[in-house]
């Protein structure tokens, strides 16, 4: 695409009064501003329900970035982008809107050949209607031009992600789709494939050789916020663990692809959940483990419990925890456990990939005051710190011989570099049409196959789900997924 189309680019924003919007893609937008990296021509059309004109859009787009950046706001760079932004009002199903959106946008510079982008910023019952009436008002036209970007959980499972995708398919080309999944746009998530493959330190010990499980956590300890119409119908498991939890381990356990290009890095994570040994019915109970979180206390303040939270069904049997334990059959992973972990209202806002190696074949220390040389472990922090932590046994200074740990922090950011948000890379990526950090379909489709015996399991539990207080690190039912006494859920850095 040539730098002269990517500047007149169009942005639509589907659901833009929404969460989403409001807490991610927005800022998100406005940083690219700041930082000038926003085609000087492109625009922007907000779409919501609310009856709004461009003013009062622009005001709240203001208050919006004031609050979020506080005094870091930058006041010249709002004015430039509140400036770029219309709001229409409209209801998802009514096709006069999309027609009238699509006179809107042929009245725009080089409306014949510059992209438009539709984000989907909305509930995903929602996108079904979204995508056909974009299409049957034309707008899905000129194929491979427009492009759409579907927000995950993409479908509810197997069956529907395929539905989906297959209407997809029928309006768009698979070059026009972009399906999001924001995870894959964390530096600590790109960095690990860095970590890994551009380091021979790292490379030859990274298998079942030396690896003794890996832990992946996304811990949160925020609630459900104002989402209880999404997220009780949705809960952890497809909320979080199928998506973004799934492609932090693809990120761990794949190969090297031959080059890094989208399609190549691809073909690589699919190779990974094909090797995920399916769980089956009988033994869903030893590898996940679901709870929901009670009435509890996070920084010091009482919170209540989800089945209290306005929206939620009172007996709602939904989980805002779920962990998961899986074998990758190859010849890299095979025996060992990757365990998955996600919960709303936990003690800590931490995600984390932690690496345990095996204990060392040779206690030689063990008459030191150290009881027992402790395995070593890689610690890669996501957020909200980013960094890569390296456990090391070492001499203390000193006549005895005793050890320590130490932690080697080979953190990348320096002093004064900025911390990007994940969708700014990925709304820039869109601009550019680089589709390399977004999923492919098999990997969508891989993913629900390996969380499908879960989900139908919980699906006929309709009596009972374990409870944790909110602002703990989760129930300690969670430990039965560990295969050996001496493991354990690592939750520092
Ligand atoms: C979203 C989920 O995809 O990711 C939310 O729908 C969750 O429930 C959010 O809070 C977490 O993202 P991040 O980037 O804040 O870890």
């Amino acid at each position: 695409m040539t730098d002269d189309l990517i500047y007149s680019c169009n942005f639509v924003i589907f659901g833009a009064t929404g969460n989403l919007a409001t807490k991610k893609l927005l800022p998100a937008l406005y940083r690219l501003e700041v930082a000038q990296r926003l085609p000087p021509g492109m625009s922007f059309i907000a779409l919501g329900r609310r009856d709004w004109n461009d003013e009062i859009w622009r005001n709240h787009v203001t208050a919006l970035v004031q609050e979020h950046f506080k005094e870091k706001c930058d006041d010249e760079a709002c004015a430039r982008f509140i400036a770029r932004f219309a709001y229409r009002r409209g209801e998802l199903n009514d096709i006069a809107m999309y027609q009238s959106l699509k006179a809107e946008l042929s009245t725009k510079t080089n409306s014949e050949s510059a992209p438009v982008v539709f984000y989907l910023s909305i509930k995903p019952t929602d996108f079904p209607s979204v995508i056909k009436n974009l299409d049957s008002a034309g707008l899905s036209q000129p194929r491979g031009l427009h492009r759409v970007v579907v927000e995950k959980p993409f479908g509810e499972d197997i069956e529907s992600a395929q539905a989906l995708n297959r209407l997809l398919h029928d309006c768009f080309d698979e070059q026009q789709i972009f399906r999001i999944d924001h995870y894959l746009g964390k530096d600590t998530v790109q960095n690990l494939l860095v970590f890994r493959l551009a380091n021979t330190l790292i490379e030859p010990l990274w298998n079942r050789n030396f690896i003794d499980h890996v832990q992946i956590t996304v811990a949160e300890t925020m609630g459900i916020e104002n989402r209880a119409d999404y997220y009780d119908k949705t809960g952890a498991l497809r909320d979080m663990l199928q998506n973004h939890l799934m492609q932090l381990l693809t990120v761990v356990a794949m190969e090297p692809p031959p080059v890094l290009e989208a399609d190549a890095l691809r073909d690589e994570k699919v190779k990974v959940l094909r090797s995920i040994r399916p769980i089956s019915k009988r033994s869903v109970h030893a590898h996940a483990f679901r709870a929901q979180y009670a009435q509890g206390a996070i920084n010091g303040e009482t919170v209540r419990g989800y089945q209290a939270e306005a929206g939620v069904e009172p007996k709602s049997m939904t989980e805002t925890y779920a962990a998961a334990k899986f074998y990758i059959d190859n010849w890299r992973w095979r025996g060992v456990p990757f365990y998955l972990r996600t919960g709303k209202r936990l003690a800590e806002a931490k995600s984390m990939v932690a690496i345990r190696f095996r204990n060392p074949p040779q206690q030689l220390f063990r008459s030191t005051p150290q009881d027992a040389i402790s395995p070593n472990w890689i610690v890669l922090s996501i957020q909200p710190e980013e960094s890569m932590r390296m456990e090391v046994h070492v001499k203390q200074p000193g006549l005895e011989m005793n050890t320590r740990v130490i932690s080697l922090n080979a953190s990348y950011r320096k002093e004064g570099e900025a911390q990007l948000d994940a969708y700014e890379t990925l709304l820039l990526d869109v601009i550019h049409g680089d589709r390399t950090l977004f999923i492919r379909f098999d990997e969508v489709e891989w993913a629900w196959r390996v969380v499908d015996p879960i989900l139908k399991s919980w699906s006929q539990e309709h009596d009972f789900i374990h409870t944790y207080r909110a602002g703990i690190w989760g129930p300690l039912e969670a430990n039965r997924l560990f295969d050996s006494e001496d493991q354990e859920w690592r939750n520092y850095l």
